[in-house]
């Protein structure tokens, strides 16, 4: 059986994430800092979640523990979650600077937290993956054209250039790092009018991680239609 880990797994996209993953009989291990209605939402045996926050060193190291007493391998680490806080929308002139340190470390230290503890277990994996939600607001060549949430473009920024040194860092073991841009979703976080629905993302995701034509090489960001994404 597949098991799979996500972060962020009670937000829009994770749950979605976790919904596909379920359905085809995977295993899915779900973390989120709050458990919010999660455990009703997604009753099945193949699911258990565990509370965790990405910024605690403590807390992902304690979880990891965890999970390397439950299993031996991991198939896929999703990377999903993330903030976007009501202080990245204000321009310049009234933006919080210290905010920002809270979502570095989140979007851009939290997945790489979680990869190191877990790395092992992927490494067990027999074709692991490793994948990094991201953003079109991380490109620096086609950004969103943003003039604010200074903190959540350059976090992304970071998480991609993350991807890069991952996926060259995990080529000789043949773990295929992804960094997916999920596209604007209908979530907390995308807001109602978005023009896609996390369960759309979700679906092409899962049919991205299963079939994109991975090159150890060719080092890309793509979204979720597996279009590749200009860093
Ligand atoms: N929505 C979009 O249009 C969009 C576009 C591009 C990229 N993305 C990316 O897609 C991913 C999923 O976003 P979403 O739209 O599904 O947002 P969401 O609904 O807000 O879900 C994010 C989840 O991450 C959790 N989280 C926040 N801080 C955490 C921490 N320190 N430790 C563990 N979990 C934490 C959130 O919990 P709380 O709600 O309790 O904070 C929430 O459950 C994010 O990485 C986001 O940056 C989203």
């Amino acid at each position: 059986m597949k098991n799979i880990v996500i972060t962020g797994v009670s937000g829009g996209l994770g749950r979605c994430l976790a919904e596909e993953y379920l359905s085809e009989g995977c295993q899915v291990f779900g973390f989120d800092i709050n458990e919010d209605d999660i455990c009703n939402y997604l009753q099945n045996d193949n699911f258990s979640f565990g509370i965790m926050d990405i910024t605690d060193d403590i807390s992902v190291k304690d979880n990891a523990q965890k999970l390397f007493g439950k299993i031996g391998h991991i198939d896929i680490l999703i990377n999903c979650a993330g903030i976007l806080p009501k202080n990245s929308e204000k321009r310049l002139e009234d933006f919080e600077v210290s905010g920002a340190l809270e979502v570095f470390n989140t979007n851009a230290l939290g997945p790489l937290r979680v990869t190191k503890q877990l790395l092992k277990l992927v490494k067990n994996s027999e074709a692991g993956v490793i994948v990094n939600i991201s953003s079109e607001a991380g490109s620096l060549q086609a950004h969103a054209d943003y003039v604010i949430r200074y903190d959540y473009c350059m976090s992304k920024a970071a998480l991609n250039m993350q991807s890069i040194i991952l996926q060259r860092y995990l080529e000789e073991d043949e773990i295929r790092v992804l960094a997916v841009h999920p596209g604007w979703m209908q979530t907390r976080m995308g807001g109602q009018e978005a023009p896609l629905k996390p369960s759309d993302s979700a679906k092409q995701i899962k049919r991205l991680i299963t079939h994109h034509q991975y090159d150890y090489h060719n080092r890309v960001l793509m979204d979720y239609n597996d279009k590749i994404r200009p860093w």
